[in-house]
């Protein structure tokens, strides 16, 4: 039985009680013989900023490194409104996703049959939906550098930041991009603002040359990312894999994570390049959704964004595309069943804590395997 080693940094506000459903899963995994794991815990974000004034230490740095796959809650809240920005919870996120180098972000956008209902949007028009949208997660506005506030001394303050991409960050994004296409159903679209912005301009380019130059039998469209927000909403099944920037994924994937009914029902996987030599990749996996102050510590989150990030590290990182399969058909099966967390309750369904939904999907899994 192959071992993983893991490093779960839960985070703030319902981080940690998403992530405890992940502990039941990995505990069933482990104790069906299914794979085991090495499991280490870290602190990061609020929790992290509480205990060592920082939003993640140089150890758990070092831990998120070692780690075969990071599985990551969720961070920030009003608790931490005040503190300074270097420190500030969502610094923690950040600084894993870029000192890992985690530059392709996949965020499915997928309807389970039995939720097609709870989306905003008519039925017809998300029915069956399944899309991705693949963030570049490690250039762009996040952490082009100048970013600063500069007082200008007459009453008035100057607000900087800057969106930079290079060449070499585009392509390998691309390439992501175009080979999610292949495995799925061939086509990509890019989206950048290049009546606007320079970088859109590059990014333009560099996409239709690595078109041209490697993916040729790809269909290839391109969208202003304005334009791809209101085709997201008004026709989402036309699209197969979106490829865009990292704040234009930002905001397109909260979007898309709506159709899918709740914001508490999208899964993401954060990748590094492949090793050359060890054919291994960084990689860290979390939820869309964010940390909820609102509803935290009340049992009332939903999990499935968590587990089904999870789902995405065995396919992704531990070769387990079979076992992955069977999670997202167990989180199919606990929702035709009519259970549901607050966020995505409907009429005649049966409103259920994150506990119980993580040990029905668990349940529904132990079947499955059996
Ligand atoms: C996300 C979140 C983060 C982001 C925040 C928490 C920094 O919104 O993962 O989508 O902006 O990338
Ligand atoms: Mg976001």
């Amino acid at each position: 039985m192959p071992s993983h080693k893991l490093l779960l940094l839960a985070g703030d506000g319902i981080g940690p009680e998403v992530m405890a459903e992940v502990k039941r899963l990995l505990e069933f995994l482990s104790k069906s013989r299914i794979a085991s794991f090495a499991i280490e815990e870290g602190l990061v974000g609020g929790a992290s900023y509480d205990a060592h004034k920082v939003a993640i230490t140089d150890d758990t740095m070092a831990q998120a490194h070692a780690a075969d796959a990071v599985i990551f809650g969720a961070v920030g809240g009003p608790k931490w409104d005040k503190v300074p920005f270097d420190v500030r919870p969502e610094a923690g996120l950040l600084r894993l996703r870029k000192d890992l180098g985690l530059f392709a972000n996949i965020r499915p956008a997928i309807v389970y049959p039995a939720l097609a209902d709870a989306s905003s949007l008519k039925r017809e028009a998300v029915d069956g939906l399944d899309i991705v949208i693949l963030r570049e997660l490690t250039g762009g506005v996040y952490f082009g550098e100048p970013k600063t506030i500069t007082d200008l001394g007459n009453g008035q303050k100057r607000a900087v930041d800057t969106q930079v991409y290079d060449t070499y960050e585009i392509e390998r994004i691309a390439r992501v991009g175009f080979e999610l296409a292949r495995a799925r159903r061939n086509k990509l679209t890019s989206m950048e603002k290049r009546n606007v912005m320079k970088t859109g301009v590059l990014w333009h380019e560099v996409v239709e040359q690595v078109h041209a130059r490697e993916f040729a039998g790809v269909q290839l469209e391109h969208m202003l990312a304005d334009a791809g927000g209101m085709q997201l909403v008004r026709w989402p099944k036309q699209f197969d894999v979106i490829v865009t920037d990292n704040l234009f994924g930002d905001m397109l994937s909260d979007v898309a994570a709506m159709l899918t009914g709740s914001l508490g029902m999208l899964p993401s996987a954060s990748l590094g390049e492949v090793d050359a030599k060890t054919k291994r990749r960084k990689a860290m996996y979390e939820p869309v959704h964010g940390s909820a102050p609102d509803i935290a510590g009340k049992g009332m989150a939903n999990p499935i964004a968590m587990l089904a990030s999870f789902g995405m590290a065995m396919r992704y990182s531990f070769a387990m595309g079979k076992q992955a399969d069977m999670l997202d058909a167990a989180i199919a099966a606990t929702l035709a069943k009519g259970l549901r967390t607050a966020d995505i309750k409907s009429e005649g369904a049966k409103i259920v804590s994150t506990a119980e939904m993580g040990a029905a999907i668990v349940g529904e899994l132990e079947k499955l395997a059996a």
